[in-house]
């Protein structure tokens, strides 16, 4: 029988080292861990990223600081050190237990001087307490002698040669031994704690070694064949963010002593995961790869949620690398979002209060280029500045900069994070939320969409010139159809809003009036803005992306083939966007996100128009999932099989060759939308819920759950 729930590897590769490190990633919505080797090896990535531990950057303004490692164990069998570079690899293989989060390696290693053993190392991240980390280690050794056990915490980490952590201090309580930690410019603390239990085999030595910023138990044991024998480390972990005043280290050495022991804290844990994929789980029969791919994509996305933290939010890469230094982009809003609204409102929610949390930061965006209300920025971190990088190295040639102008441009995050705030409420029917939250995001950003329209006097209508779209292969466009159509919505909504408010909670609608002068005239300028945007619909339905796009080089992308790069790589930056090739496709996006208001015939030929234009492979990873969802629409479930395969395998199989860099959040958190939404067909109106299933081929069952209105509700759908 396949095993559905496990990530199997069974070869060491030291090239697919950096994107074996990300799948194989851990942890438990506090913080995650990449899959890097408990002794090291050359040029890992190892890291460990905290939700909200951000620490200032060159460039980039601020990034998640790599945290102190808890991974370090080396063992030395007699004498000699495990390594993965050195002696044989008699056999290997590594597992990700989906259902429960385990991490484990099996190795049997013959070491250059012929002493073999087998080596096993289990972690996982306690999803039942998030502070808590375990790893267990065990060796049967095939020799006699002596297997010595090195665990430590490591605070000499960084983010590619940038160091954030600096060392505080380091001791001994009791049994416990503690690091201490804190961030170069943003002064978070970081205490971490380990504790070392069940030694296994007759303990021979013990010593502790007071490494600075490295501190280390050893313990050495008696190595008798085929006896095996290990150690559990267990290890705690708390930063200032948590506890204002406490002393973190004094609470982290508490909790890895109160700690429970392996046993108990896997089967607690095991409890929590069994209730988050009670929720969460998509049953696919008659596709195993579907099948194991989709709870992978689900699994990334649970464990990058925060549980308990409202004030931060899940990065384009989730926490498992370095790419895109943990900001969050549209990303959560568009692709993320809809996953957790339906399946975990209140992590949705934890999500869309760090907006609101950060609405001071998106009011001092909007002042700061002239306009009123709430900009939110493009790409965000801690303060909700905007903190997208102004110039990076060339993709081509790093020695020449190129400017991204997508924080200054790149406008529609304000209308995605309001839509995504109405969605949340439409779903859930949290009143008090929208009341006392989500109604403000809503109307300060549509505060800001009226401020920046212009007014085309001889065209008579307003417009967004000079802005990107979802596609950014096209940058300084005129009339970006999905920012524009966006943007109206969320006036639309906000004039709905208000007078929703002002029936059912009269008292906060008086009040956002008067904080966010909401005056008679500015409602009638949202108004015209509403009736006189710029939108170009043909009178077939084929809308336009941006005023002009039919005028650039229709290039027929088949003529590209074969290829391993971007339209953007072949033609340049410049070059890609005098075609009509589309990295993302902003109309199906806008088609898909408004799905309620845009019926059949407006979809297909759209549909028909702007599919043979994406750059499908190697375009950007948001699109496949979507395009999954189009083409169910349009009534192609097998096309919209390649594109859901294409999404569900970005990671698993380093589709574009960057899986090292971090999960593809958006992709991920998009396959579950591909499989509701399209596949299953589930669309959610004011009205309540439907589905229409439209299965692939070859699919035998879809099942999944979700929320509606504070009720599970059951799909269960069987192919043909
Ligand atoms: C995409 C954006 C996305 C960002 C982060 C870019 O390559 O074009 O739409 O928000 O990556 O994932």
């Amino acid at each position: 029988m396949i095993d559905l729930w496990t990530i199997i590897e069974d070869s060491f590769e030291p090239k697919k080292q950096h994107h074996k490190e990300t799948i194989f990633t851990i942890g438990n919505g506090y913080l995650c861990t990449r899959g890097a080797f408990e002794e090291g090896y050359p040029d890992d990535h190892r890291a460990t990223f905290i939700h909200g531990v951000f620490d200032a950057a060159p460039i980039v303004f601020t990034e998640l600081a790599n945290a102190p490692d808890w991974l370090p164990i080396t063992v030395y069998l007699n004498s000699e050190r495990f390594s993965l570079d050195t002696g044989t690899i008699e056999s290997f293989q590594r597992t990700l237990d989906l259902r429960t989060g385990l991490l484990k390696r099996e190795v049997r290693w013959r070491s250059p001087s012929g002493t073999t053993a087998t080596l096993t190392f289990e972690r996982f991240a306690s999803l039942a307490d998030e502070h808590l980390l375990y790893i267990r280690c065990r060796v049967t050794p095939e020799f006699a002698g002596t297997v010595e056990f090195r665990a430590g915490l490591n605070g000499n980490m960084h983010n590619e040669g940038l160091v954030h952590f600096q060392w505080q201090g380091q001791g001994k309580q009791d049994d416990v031994i503690y690091l201490h930690n804190r961030t170069r410019k943003s002064g978070i603390e970081i205490g971490t704690a380990m504790q070392i239990t069940n030694v296994v085999g007759r303990e021979v030595i013990r010593e502790d070694w007071d490494v600075q910023n490295a501190p280390t138990r050893m313990v050495r044991v008696e190595a008798v064949p085929g006896q095996t024998v290990g150690i559990d480390k267990r290890v705690a972990v708390f930063t200032s963010r948590e506890f204002y005043s406490a002393d973190v280290v004094t609470v982290a050495v508490h909790r890895a002593r109160e700690a429970a022991s392996w046993e108990s804290a896997l089967e607690v844990s095991k409890q929590a995961w069994a209730e988050e994929w009670d929720r969460t789980d998509v049953i696919i029969e008659g596709d195993n790869e579907a099948q194991i791919a989709i709870r992978f994509n689900l699994f990334q996305m649970l464990i990058a949620a925060p549980r308990h933290d409202d004030r931060v939010n899940i990065g384009a890469k989730t926490l498992s690398g370095f790419g895109y230094r943990g900001h969050a982009f549209w990303d959560t809003e568009i692709f993320m979002l809809p996953l957790f609204i339906y399946t975990a409102p209140h992590i949705a929610k934890n999500l869309l209060n760090y907006r609101y949390r950060n609405l001071p930061g998106a009011r001092r965006k909007a002042q700061a280029n002239g306009f009123e209300g709430a900009q939110f920025p493009w790409e965000s971190a801690d303060t909700g500045d905007e903190v997208t990088p102004t110039w990076v190295p060339h993709f081509a040639e790093p020695t020449k900069l190129v400017r991204i102008w997508t924080g200054d441009i790149e406008i529609h995050i304000s209308a995605d994070i309001a839509h995504a705030a109405y969605q949340y409420w439409q779903a859930t029917g949290d009143d008090d939320w929208f009341i006392e939250l989500g109604a403000e995001l809503i109307l300060d950003t549509a505060k800001f969409w009226a401020s920046r329209a212009e007014w085309n006097a001889e065209k008579d209508r307003y417009e967004y010139n000079d802005v990107i779209g979802p596609d950014e292969y096209h940058e300084h466009v005129d009339n970006n159809a999905y920012t524009n159509r966006m943007a109206q919505w969320n006036l639309q909504t906000a004039l709905e809003v208000l007078e929703w408010l002002k029936k059912h909670a009269p008292k906060k609608a008086k009040a956002l009036m008067k904080q966010l002068d909401l005056n008679q005239k500015r409602l009638e300028t949202w108004g015209e803005v509403i009736e006189k945007i710029y939108l170009h619909i043909a009178p077939n339905g084929l809308i336009e992306q941006f005023e002009g796009y039919y005028q650039r080089k229709d290039i027929d992308l088949a003529t590209l083939e074969p290829r391993t790069k971007s339209a953007q790589e072949i033609f340049g930056i410049e070059g890609c966007n005098e075609t009509q090739i589309l990295k993302q496709p902003d109309v199906l996006m806008l088609l898909y996100v408004l799905r309620n208001d845009y019926l059949g015939e407006i979809v297909q030929v759209n549909y028909d128009y702007y599919m043979p234009r994406i750059d499908h492979t190697y375009g950007s990873s948001l699109g496949p999932s979507i395009m999954a969802i189009m083409a169910c629409e349009v009534g192609k479930p097998d096309d919209a099989y390649e594109h859901f395969i294409r999404a569900v395998r970005a990671d698993l199989r380093d589709v574009r060759g960057n899986a090292g860099d971090g999960i593809h959040a958006a992709s991920a958190g998009g396959t579950w939308q591909s499989v509701v939404f399209g596949f299953g067909g589930l669309r959610v109106t004011s009205d309540g819920w439907t589905a229409k299933p439209r299965l692939p081929k070859h699919w035998k069952r879809l099942s999944f759950k979700f929320f509606h209105h504070g009720k599970m509700q059951e799909v269960d759908i069987k192919g043909k």
